[in-house]
């Protein structure tokens, strides 16, 4: 079933999402939903606060991006409670979306070099590390859980620059081909 994706500026996206313990009613559904909300608006990633759960719980799969980054090619994730650890390396600048931000797509600097604790859809934990872009969207993910989007790591002047879109999507001014739950009103 597919879900709606919760739109930048819904209060859920800024919420630290809650650990995940095993046994967690209805996980598999979710993680099947989650894939299949992920695959019809043709993303790489979704969180479960996109999808309007405060838990820590992601789904990947960047195997679409494979043949520009061989590093994402046949990769598919299932993190819950995921911990990051960024590895030593120089910045890398590179574009990012975001399905909670339709439309936009902003540089964003990240270390694409970093150690990925996780337990996957069994809770069984894993480790691994993990560089190039499959690193960075692991960290785009990551920071979802945190309350966090992508626009937060870009600077003040090149927010301003895209305010007016950022004002559109937080007031429900756009279109979006796929099902989307837009902010409250603010009063
Ligand atoms: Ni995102």
């Amino acid at each position: 079933m597919k879900l709606p994706v919760y739109l930048y500026g819904h209060p859920v996206l800024r919420k630290t999402a809650e650990p995940v313990a095993p046994g967690r009613e209805g996980l598999k559904d979710l993680l099947d939903n989650m894939f299949e909300t992920m695959y019809a608006s043709e993303g790489v990633g979704l969180a479960a606060p996109q999808v309007g759960l405060s838990e820590q719980i992601v789904v990947i799969d960047a195997d679409p991006l494979g043949e520009n980054f061989p590093e994402c090619a046949g990769r598919k994730f299932v993190l819950i409670n995921p911990e990051i650890e960024i590895l030593d390396g120089e910045p890398v600048t590179r574009a990012e979306g975001c399905l909670s931000l339709p439309g936009l797509s902003e540089n964003v600097r990240r270390t694409e070099h970093i150690r990925l604790r996780w337990l996957d859809a069994d809770f069984t934990p894993r480790e691994e590390e993990i560089s190039g872009f499959l690193a960075r969207i692991v960290q785009h993910e990551c920071d979802h859980l945190q309350g966090k989007v992508y626009i937060d790591h870009i600077s003040p002047i090149r927010k301003q620059l895209i305010r007016a879109k950022l004002n559109n999507i937080v007031s429900g001014r756009i279109r979006c081909d796929y099902p989307v739950k837009y902010a409250p009103r603010r009063k």
